[in-house]
């Protein structure tokens, strides 16, 4: 397969031009809008070969940004189409999703050297990272919380089972009338933290924070390049600040958890987020090897013939071959691509390129699938679904 043809083939499919704004739908039928993180992966792909479409996809989402520096998990940008994910104010979904946008943009950068691409966008991604350290962080414990199960890009991950009140052997029915009743708490509370928080959902997760921490490295980075001295000390405080959080409140047999309530109870369910803190460097070496050869090499939990699963198989909730209630246990390139980089971060060269093989096995097998069951290949849920493509970014020397 030649893969950068096929990449570009989609992503051009994919691509969307609205009232001036362009942008790239995840897949065509199944995911109709713009997704927050799914476009900062599109850029990072466009960024290796279209840059002026890679910039396009950022600020196109940056478009949408409330006043309080909230960036939408999703724009509706043609909402004459008909969706199950209809919510929000503004023509958006009012949550957010795992904050790569600063990460994105100096991905563009790196191969642009456009300083004035950095400056432009500086201010409202400066806003952006402000509302998670505030807004969304209101008893200043230097977490940022998440008030909804999608806003981790993980919607049916059983890490959110308990907070979310539904069982490990919960149907996928009644776990989507339990969500559109949380989206409808999420109105009522006006997608505030504090009180969206303290009455329905309160969560920390591994994911997002670990996203949080490189993010606000990255966007010390880009003040430092921007000559914005103040910033870049401020912004690298912040992030050790997160990561020193989650040191205290998240870690425990060797591995970080995601927390609920205001007591930071432990949601000891065994997903792939044990792997997500690799990505921003947050277990020491040695941790590090214990983490790859406990649970990342382990075939009775994670490792699958055809990629990571997305929770443990020991995990009452694994539903390998579930099609829409695909973060129990499928794997997706999107959690490799994670995975990957935070493996090559701690110099394990082998362990990254089976991942990276494995995914493109993946891709030559099924194409470009929304997940796979990880026994045997199968591709599962959205068709045309563009994160195949950060296979394209493994493949980068
Ligand atoms: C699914 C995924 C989410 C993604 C969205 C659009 O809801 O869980 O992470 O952003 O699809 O692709």
């Amino acid at each position: 397969m030649d893969i950068l043809h096929e990449v570009r083939k989609l992503l051009e499919e994919n691509r969307r031009i609205t009232d001036g704004h362009q942008y790239t739908v995840p897949s065509g039928d199944h995911y109709p809008y713009q997704w927050l993180w799914d476009s900062c992966f599109h850029a990072i792909i466009l960024a290796q070969y279209d840059l002026e479409s890679a910039k396009a996809e950022i600020k196109s989402l940056l478009s949408k940004q409330f006043s309080s520096g909230l960036v939408p998990h999703i724009i509706y940008w043609s909402p004459g189409i008909l969706h199950f994910f209809r919510w929000g104010v503004e023509g958006t979904s009012s949550l957010t999703q795992p904050p790569m946008l600063a990460y994105a943009a100096w991905e563009i950068h790196r191969r642009s050297e456009d300083s004035s691409f950095l400056a432009s966008i500086f201010p409202a991604l400066i806003a952006y990272y402000r509302f998670l350290l505030t807004e969304r962080d209101p008893h200043g414990h230097h977490l940022a919380s998440i008030i909804n199960p999608d806003e981790s890009g993980e919607d049916n991950s059983p890490r959110f089972d308990t907070p979310l009140g539904v069982t490990p052997a919960v149907s996928l029915k009644d776990h989507l009338a339990k969500r559109t009743e949380l989206v409808d708490r999420n109105r009522e509370c006006n997608f505030d933290a504090g009180h969206c928080m303290r009455d329905f959902f309160w969560v920390k997760d591994v994911l997002f924070n670990t996203v949080l921490v490189e993010n606000l490295r990255v966007l010390a980075k880009i003040a430092a390049h921007l000559k914005r001295g103040e910033y870049e000390s401020s912004f690298k405080r912040d992030a050790e600040a997160v990561a020193g959080a989650m040191r205290e409140h998240m870690f425990e047999d060797g591995v970080y958890w995601s927390t609920m309530g205001v007591d930071f109870i432990k949601l000891k369910v065994a997903t792939w987020a044990h792997f997500m803190p690799l990505f921003s460097g947050l277990y020491t070496a040695e941790e590090a090897k214990t983490v790859v050869s406990k649970h990342l090499k382990n075939r009775d939990t994670f490792y699958a013939p055809f990629g990571i699963r997305t929770t443990s198989m020991q995990e009452m909730s694994y539903r390998p071959e579930a099609e829409d209630f695909s973060w129990r246990g499928p794997a997706w390139i999107g959690t490799h691509w994670f995975i990957y980089r935070g493996l090559m971060r701690y110099g394990f060269t082998e362990e990254a390129a089976d991942i990276r093989e494995k995914s493109k096995v993946l891709l030559e097998r099924s194409g470009f699938r929304e997940c796979f069951n990880p026994e045997t290949g199968e591709g599962l849920g959205a068709h045309n679904f563009t994160w195949g493509a950060l296979v394209l970014d493994m493949m980068e020397q």
